[in-house]
């Protein structure tokens, strides 16, 4: 039996008691478009929806809002002026401690509307594509709002992913602008970031212009024929007003890994998008006008969109920006800007909890964490032992905590707790949000009720879901409605316990998630591949105390290599430059022979269950080629 912690009682006039979310959820499966239709109302449209949901998933069309006229741009900024101009909207601190910097809603929207005035003059309009490559600095957040002001559709990059990685988004959305910096520090090292746009523009992209802000004054390289200086742009100060967008145009693509081939552009569209995360954020959180919210998550990952950026600025709240590291200068950083900054919600990944809890309790314990009133956690599954250091040393058993499970392509969140509402349990992420319809499927496709284990599917349509994939709809409909029909399927393995709280168990697909971060298996096989020693690669996840997952790759080489340490950390390096240091493998295996059928099919299941010191489970291994290779691997892995 899990363990079950009360929820702290609710303080007074919380957006939702546990007799409201009853209610409340109730009324968002029954009467769908009446609910959806009333949370609309939260945003100021141009002209209201009065169609409110139009899908299918067979085959796959999905309209949400279909006749409202809005901009987000509008709704996170200009809308504040009257009642909040000089509240901050954006608190930001830079890598070193204590360099701060704030901005008000009223210097918010001046400095949105110079970055939109300078894409127009570039020649941006409506419906381009906009390639954002950014530290964690404010102007991250004013370029994504000019782009949603004029109605450019933003592609950010995450600041960690290499030049080649870079260059492959550019081009898959044909971007004709990028907006980057410098260069940003992170932990005391420099991001050379336009260094590494004028290395992804040298392979040839569709780019014309560059905005280059200035963050750190580092040497750059300068191309007259493309760079622009942003602080040398002129005349960016005039009006710019909001474009009026119909609720379907399309407001960003991100990028996201899949089981197979290239990363794929998770296309959101702007009026679901922003009502999914306005109301998640104003429920989820319980936020109230005047506290402090601090997402720690990057603006590169769709965490930083929905909860750096547009949920809370959609709300009117203020949000804090971090560009550093938990770690520097030392591990109390992210406790000491928590008491210096009075922070009221804190919400981050499980991979940086257990990495902060290995440093023991004396770094929490030394800063004064009485401003904060909830803790969250989002990424990947957070193991008990975690969860309960973070309730007891970081929130002193006071603090309700929300473990939220979401994905890409859900734009936010749908299962948590809510904390004026639901019990907690350690590990699990809870209970559905409005109009989360959650199924599990076993493998031929039963929908299994009541307390169960299965694949994750989500069974009806909701406002934030992604509605293709960029240029690719029969991809769209391939990845995610093609293994049951009728249905949406997450990737996930989820179990369902006799209180209806869900446990989600991690994907089930060819896709990690290191250190919260998703990784396709196929992409980090490819950068190996890529490597001119390397004849063959097979990567897969293994349990890895801090990241959750770590990355574990088979090497075949050509002949003639040498499978040394030297040879082990160029391929380390191969993969760094070809995707980010964020799929480095944690562990290269060289081996004659990957393990495969007589067909050919290399059989990952024997070489997941090695890489996870499973050696008493490989299940059936007579159907393999070559049987006798898999007690070498196993020696193999015995001696790593
Ligand atoms: C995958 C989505 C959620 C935004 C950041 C990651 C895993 C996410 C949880 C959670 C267990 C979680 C799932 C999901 N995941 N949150 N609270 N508990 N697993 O977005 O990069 O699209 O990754 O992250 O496996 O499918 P993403």
């Amino acid at each position: 039996m899990a363990e079950r912690i009360p929820v702290p009682a609710a303080r007074e006039g919380t957006h939702c008691t546990a007799a409201q979310y009853e209610e409340l959820y109730r009324r968002s499966i029954d009467d769908p478009d009446g609910f959806w239709a009333e949370e609309a109302r939260r945003l100021d449209w141009f002209t209201a929806p009065t169609r409110i949901a139009d899908w299918s998933y067979d085959p796959v069309a999905i309209r949400w809002f279909e006749d409202g006229v809005l901009n987000l741009c509008h709704n996170c900024v200009d809308r504040h002026l009257p009642e909040r101009a000089d509240d901050v909207a954006i608190l930001w601190e830079g890598d070193e401690p204590g360099n701060v910097r704030t901005l008000t809603f009223r210097e918010l929207h001046a400095e949105v509307v110079r970055m939109a005035n300078a894409l127009k003059q570039l020649g941006a309009s409506k419906g381009d594509r906009i390639t954002l490559y950014f530290p964690m600095i404010p102007e991250a957040a004013i370029a994504m709002l000019a782009c949603a002001r004029i109605g450019a559709i933003h592609s950010v990059v995450f600041g960690g992913f290499s030049p080649e990685a870079l260059h492959g988004r550019i081009v898959d959305c044909a971007s004709r602008f990028v907006i980057t910096c410098d260069g940003g520090m992170r932990g005391g090292k420099l991001v050379p970031l336009k260094a590494n746009v004028d290395a992804a523009l040298a392979e040839g992209t569709p780019v014309e212009a560059v905005i280059v802000v200035c963050h750190l004054g580092n040497e750059i390289a300068f191309n007259p024929a493309t760079d622009h200086w942003y602080h040398e742009m002129a005349d960016l100060d005039g009006d710019c007003p909001c474009a009026s967008m119909n609720a379907e145009d399309p407001l960003f693509i991100l990028y996201t890994s899949g089981s197979t081939g290239k990363p794929k552009g998770v296309l959101h569209t702007t009026g679901g998008y922003a009502v999914w995360a306005a109301t998640t954020f104003h429920y989820v959180f319980d936020y109230r006008p005047g506290e402090l919210f601090w997402c720690t998550a990057d603006v590169g990952w769709v965490t930083g969109h929905t909860y750096v950026v547009y949920g809370p600025l959609a709300n009117g709240a203020t949000t804090l920006m971090f560009e550093g590291v938990p770690n520097y200068p030392d591990s109390s950083r992210f406790w000491d800007m928590v008491e210096r900054h009075k922070v009221d919600i804190f919400y981050t990944a499980p991979t940086a909890i257990r990495a902060l809890m290995r440093e023991g309790d004396g770094p929490v314990k030394k800063h004064d964490r009485s401003s904060i009133r909830l803790l969250g956690t989002v990424g990947e599954p957070i193991n008990p032992e975690a969860w309960l250091w973070y309730w007891r040393v970081v929130g002193d058993e006071r603090c309700p905590i929300v473990d939220t499970w979401w994905q890409t392509e859900t734009a936010g969140i749908m299962i948590t707790t809510l904390p004026g509402a639901h019990d907690m349990k350690p590990g699990s992420a809870g209970l559905p949000f409005f109009g989360v319809v959650p199924e599990l499927v076993d493998a031929d496709g039963q929908v299994l009720e009541g307390a169960a284990s299965g694949n994750l599917c989500l069974a009806r349509s909701w406002p934030g879901q992604m509605r293709t994939v960029y240029g690719d709809h029969e991809r769209f409909a391939q990845t995610y409605f093609s293994a049951y029909r009728g249905k949406y399927f997450t990737g996930d393995g989820c179990r369902r316990d006799e209180d209806g709280y869900y446990w989600i168990t991690g994907r089930v697909d060819d896709v990690l998630n290191v250190a919260g971060h998703r990784l396709g298996t196929a992409e980090v096989e490819s950068a190996l591949v890529s490597h001119p020693k390397v004849a063959e690669a097979a990567v897969v996840g293994y349990p890895h105390d801090i990241k959750g997952q770590g990355i574990y790759a088979y090497v075949t080489l050509v002949v003639d290599a040498e499978p040394d340490a030297a040879l082990e950390q160029e391929l380390r390096q191969h993969v760094r430059t070809e995707i980010s240091p964020i799929a480095t493998p944690d562990i290269i295996h060289f081996t004659p022979a990957l393990p495969k059928t007589r067909s050919g099919k290399i059989m990952r299941r024997i070489l997941r269950k090695i890489a996870e010191n499973e050696f008493g489970s490989l299940g059936d291994t007579s159907t393999l080629a070559d049987p006798s290779l898999v007690d070498a691997l196993i020696e193999g892995r015995r001696n790593r």
